[in-house]
Order: C-alpha cells, then sequence, then structure tokens
C-alpha cells in the first residue's frame, strides 16, 4: 500500500530529491514550498514554517489530497551566515524560528495522525555543521544541533507508539545553498572532506530513504552522516 508522504521543503535542492527517492519507492509524496512557483509533477502546497496556521492548512491540504501523514521529513532550513561579534539578533532567531521552531511546529501537527494511526516515520534533516560547529555559523549549528536533541527525545516519546524518529546529516551538498559559497572557501571546506568532493542531493535523498523504508522499522533516534567522512561518524 502506498504511504502518505510529506516532505516540508520539497520544492528544490535536497528535498526535491527526497520526495522523488520516497515517489520512486512506490509512495504518495507531497511536498511544500514557499517562494515561486510549486516544482513540476508533485502535489504542492505553499506553506512556511514560521507561521502555525501555514502549517495547519497545508497539512489539512495533504490530508485531503492522499490522507494522514505517514512519513514525514523536515527539510526546510535556512542559512544566515555571520560571525558571532557582528551577528544581529535577528538573524540569530530568524534562523532558529525556521530550522528549530519550524520543525517542532510540523512535528507537531503530523505526530496528531500518526498517534491516532499507531505508527509513522519521521526523519529530520539537520547538517555536519551540528556535530562539528562552524566559524560564522553559530545560529546555523545551533538550531541544526537543537534538531538533534528535539528528535532523539521524540524517538523516546513516540517510540512505544511505534513512531520512529531519525535524523540526517547531510555534508556540503551541491545544491542553491552551497551555491552561494565563495569558490575559496568551497575550496577549504572541501579539503576537510575524506572523499574530497560535494555530496549530490540524491546521495542525501538516499538515506531519507532509507530511515523512513519498512526495513529501518528497528531504527530510532539514529544521527545518520551523510557527509563524505567528515565527521567520522560522530
Ligand atoms: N546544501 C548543503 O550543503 C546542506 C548541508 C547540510 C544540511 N543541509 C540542510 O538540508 C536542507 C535542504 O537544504 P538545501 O541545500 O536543499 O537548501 P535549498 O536549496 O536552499 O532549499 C531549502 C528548502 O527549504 C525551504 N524553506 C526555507 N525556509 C522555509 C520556510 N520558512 N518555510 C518553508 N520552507 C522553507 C525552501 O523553500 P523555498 O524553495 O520555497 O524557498 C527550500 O525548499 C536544509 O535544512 C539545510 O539546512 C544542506
Amino acid at each position: 500500500m502506498p504511504r502518505s508522504c510529506l516532505v516540508v521543503g520539497g520544492s528544490r535542492g535536497i528535498g526535491r530529491a527526497v520526495a522523488e527517492e520516497l515517489r520512486a519507492a512506490g509512495d504518495r509524496v507531497a511536498v511544500t514550498y514557499r517562494n515561486g512557483s510549486p516544482p513540476d509533477g508533485l502535489f504542492a502546497v505553499r506553506c512556511d514554517v514560521t507561521d502555525t496556521a501555514e502549517v495547519d492548512a497545508a497539512f489539512r491540504a495533504v490530508e485531503a489530497e492522499q490522507g494522514a501523514v505517514e512519513v514525514l521529513v523536515v527539510n526546510a532550513g535556512i542559512v544566515q551566515d555571520q560571525l558571532l561579534a557582528a551577528m544581529p539578533e535577528h538573524r540569530f532567531t530568524e534562523v532558529l524560528d525556521t530550522n528549530l521552531t519550524g520543525a517542532y511546529r510540523v512535528v507537531k501537527r503530523a505526530v496528531r495522525g500518526m498517534l491516532r494511526r499507531r505508527g509513522g516515520r519521521i526523519v529530520l534533516v539537520s547538517s555536519v555543521v551540528a556535530l562539528q560547529g562552524s566559524a560564522g555559523q553559530a545560529n546555523y549549528a545551533a538550531s541544526k544541533a537543537g534538531l538533534i536533541g528535539f528528535g532523539r527525545s521524540l524517538a523516546r516519546e513516540l517510540g512505544p507508539r511505534n513512531i520512529t524518529v531519525n535524523i540526517v546529516a547531510p555534508g556540503l551538498t551541491e545544491t542553491d545553498m552551497t551555491a552561494r559559497l565563495a569558490p575559496e572557501l568551497l575550496a577549504e571546506y572541501l579539503r576537510q572532506v575524506p572523499l574530497g568532493r560535494m555530496a549530490q542531493p540524491a546521495e542525501v535523498a538516499r538515506a531519507v530513504g532509507f530511515l523512513a523504508s519498512p526495513g529501518a522499522g528497528y531504527v530510532t533516534g539514529a544521527v545518520v552522516p551523510v557527509d563524505g567522512g567528515s565527521s567520522m561518524g560522530h
């Protein structure tokens, strides 16, 4: 039976690749998008994760189209890089509000249906910088490390209800987010990557697809790095 999947932040980059991966596995997949036009070929609803009412409306639209969400992938994320000494407070709180509180809003809404159905899969997209830190990314790293504590707590809370919660921590991945990096900075980052290259979005999507698959039924609270060896697993 195809499952009802929702990828939050599925319009492009890693989220888009995750949506394609889940669809290729035979599931029904909806995505959210925020700006611009919806992606071709996928059921898409507009949603800004900083707005609880928009999150609720998006879930209602997805539920009407394909039933209660059984697989949730929380992928929406932004960066606003700056050294701490120069970082205004709003750049810290905006990143936290999207990347971490946004996850709280979305997961809380999804869990309602999962508890009723006594089962579900949740995958949170964190980052290797949550594990390693990154100069100029204190806001982003704090949000992504927060996702790990959030996800592991939920793995404990929701495990007895047959809901798994896992975290994927990608390293440098070739998307719009990294296209903005200065070439010298990118080269410096790549020197830290044992595999010596960026990930393709589809490579990250494979890990998410596994965690969402029946084969990962006994995996919960895990942090899965897809980072070319940068973090050596932790
Ligand atoms: N690329 C990397 O190297 C890398 C490494 C580690 C982790 N990650 C994480 O992977 C995830 C995807 O990154 P990406 O590289 O694919 O980035 P991307 O191409 O910039 O895509 C970001 C996605 O997040 C959505 N989004 C941003 N703010 C949102 C908001 N307030 N409400 C709803 N959706 C929002 C965007 O929607 P719109 O298109 O509508 O703006 C888009 O779908 C992010 O969480 C990122 O932090 C990326």
